[in-house]
């Protein structure tokens, strides 16, 4: 996703900000682009690339001044070019803006502009917030004035910050995030703390609806109307701080190899949190569950969970999918959201949905900061720490375990369960890494691979599939056993594979004959569980357990198998093609 940064102190501009974005990378991108402010001229540079080689061949640290704003584009207006890339200066080169989200009205505003005379060089939406700002800033000659006008004409998602030729800087918020960090002589704008926390650790969460005017000894918030807001500063956790890869090549192997220490982190401190959600959840006349991605996929392990162990009835909801069947929530209900970032435009959409039907909202989310977590009644923490890679890992697990503990609570017959003991079988799967490494290279020429699981090993492997489609770009499918003669066995044969999630539980030996219809038809199965078979051809080996720990821990090997085959296919899996870490528009 896009993320913009804003740098107005003593410092040079130009190196700190092209160092926020660097600590942004992990959100996706194709271009970048830095415009700094010295002697009442605006300096612009930028191109398509990763930050650290468009820095090389164009020396974007190299600009003047020590006012300046940065940006990563994830195209969605235009193509990924040099010219859509951002910062967007004005006709007039006096005012230069970094946009994250859509102007719904662009084509309108761009229309009206040009019959102002105003030129347009890229395709972008964003391109009009510059020329907009140009023409209400000659009407005025006042930066605030000219904010209250432009984004009253704007509509749609955005956050973006305008920088000016006299070097103030001049933000907005509208449902994308915006954080301002406040250093000891410097102030950041950010769409993430990880933009300016190696500076500090102060920050102000601008609200929905608002904008904020700095200067190098100035800062003013104020809502859309004009009126003057109080900042409040947030002291941010200083383990955002810890996202080096220490040392592991990736992040991604690195927040696999968290599991372990993560899964004891799950809900910790939340217990509370838990306690009171459990009893709502009791009482509740209906329950919903919603995400996007990986946090739908803990969704619809949850929505067995609660029928299996507390018999409540529950229904899981693609986030995007609920405004399209917004009737289906009943008043009163109660909606459980998990996300990860907290940030996702889909889930905020449906949780806003969910308010006007009056339902209360607990949700389950790693970014304690996030939008998600000031619009929900109770908030369960993930705590796993941040999750850089695209492809969620660790936060997947997290998920679960705070699910499991919501279970234990609600269980009709009490569920005990082990969390030291999965914490062990996660470690000991890992220790087999280098039996993953070898079956990944027997992967990575193959186009189809289809996981299949029943019960609660269906959504595992939903989302392994998912997984393995994002890091290793194989096309990949979660089968329900049940349903493989209904259609997926038509697909069965010697180029494809076939990951078997087949632990020693209830679904053990329908799922075994599932396998053998499927090695009958010629395709290689590789088994997940704790027993080998002659039907597979590859075992990965599961510690002995019980169901609940069974799927928890078969995603692991699943994780690994997805990184190990991205590197043999020489893919990066911390940031893989087209995707972004956290998606904040629709
Ligand atoms: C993006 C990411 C996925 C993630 C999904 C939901 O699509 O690429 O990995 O599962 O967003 O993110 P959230 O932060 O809401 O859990």
């Amino acid at each position: 996703m896009c993320s913009i940064i804003g740098y107005s102190g003593n410092e040079s501009a130009a190196p700190v900000i092209v160092k926020g974005l660097r600590r942004m990378e992990y959100r996706g991108y194709d271009s970048v682009g830095v415009a700094t402010e010295s002697e009442n001229q605006i300096g612009v540079k930028k191109g398509v690339g990763k930050v650290a080689d468009v820095n090389s061949k164009m020396n974007l640290e190299d600009l003047p001044g020590k006012t300046g704003i940065g940006h990563t584009r994830w195209a969605t207006h235009g193509k990924v070019t040099d010219t859509n890339a951002h910062p967007h200066p004005s006709n007039s080169g006096k005012i230069a803006i970094v946009h994250n989200g859509i102007i719904e009205n662009f084509e309108e505003l761009k229309e009206q502009l040009k019959k102002d005379g105003y030129d347009f060089k890229s395709e972008t939406d964003s391109e009009v917030i510059a020329n907009l700002l140009q023409k209400n800033y000659n009407v005025s000659k006042n930066v605030k004035e000219t904010m209250i006008t432009t984004v009253s004409e704007l509509r749609g998602h955005y956050s973006f910050i305008a920088m000016f030729e006299d070097g103030q800087l001049a933000a907005a918020r509208f449902h994308e995030p915006l954080i301002i960090g406040v250093g000891k002589e410097n102030y950041f704008l950010s769409s993430d703390v990880l933009g300016f926390i190696e500076q500090t650790d102060d920050a102000v969460y601008i609200d929905n609806g608002q904008f904020v005017l700095i200067d190098q000894k100035n800062m003013q918030i104020f809502d859309f109307s004009g009126k003057e807001i109080k900042p409040q500063i947030t002291k941010v956790s200083k383990e955002f701080a810890d996202v080096y890869k220490g040392d592991y090549a990736h992040f991604t192997l690195k927040e696999i190899s968290e599991q372990p220490e993560t899964i004891f982190k799950a809900g910790e401190n939340t217990q509370d949190a838990i306690k009171v959600s459990s009893d709502y959840l009791k009482h509740a006349k209906n329950v919903y569950l919603t995400g996007s991605g990986t946090s739908y996929n803990a969704s619809l392990v949850a929505k067995y969970l609660f029928s299996k162990y507390a018999k409540i009835k529950t229904e899981s909801i693609i986030a995007s999918e609920m405004q399209f069947s917004p009737d289906s929530i009943e008043p009163n209900s109660i909606l459980i959201a998990i996300s990860q970032s907290g940030e996702s435009a889909d889930v905020l959409e449906a949780v806003n949905i969910a308010k006007k039907a009056n339902c209360k909202i607990i949700s389950i989310i790693n970014s304690l900061t996030s939008t998600l977590a000031r619009e929900s009644d109770i908030v369960i923490g993930m705590n796993c720490g941040p999750e850089i890679g695209v492809a969620a890992t660790k936060s997947f697990t997290s998920q679960l375990i705070i699910l499991y503990k919501i279970i234990q609570e609600l269980s009709i017959e009490k569920i005990e369960i082990n969390f030291q003991e999965i914490s062990t079988s996660i470690s000991k799967i890992l220790e087999e890494h280098n039996e993953i490494k070898k079956l990944a290279n027997e992967i990575k020429g193959i186009s189809d691979i289809y996981v299949l699981g029943r019960g609660i090993h269906y959504p595992i492997a939903i989302e392994s599939a998912l997984k393995i489609k994002e890091l290793t770009y194989i096309h990949a499918e979660g089968i329900a056993g049940g349903e493989l003669k209904h259609g997926p066995l038509a697909l069965m044969d010697s180029n494809v594979f076939v990951i078997i999630i087949n632990p020693d539980d209830s679904t053990y030996h329908d799922t075994l004959m599932s396998a053998r219809e499927i090695k009958a038809r010629g395709a290689k199965i590789i088994g997940i569980s704790d027993k080998n078979s002659e039907v597979y051809d590859f075992w990965v080996k599961l510690p002995k357990t019980d169901e609940l720990t069974y799927a928890i821990c078969e995603t692991i090997p699943i994780q690994l198998l997805s990184y190990y085959a991205a590197l043999e296919k020489e893919s990066d899996p911390d940031y893989p093609r087209n995707l972004a870490k956290s998606v904040t528009v629709k």
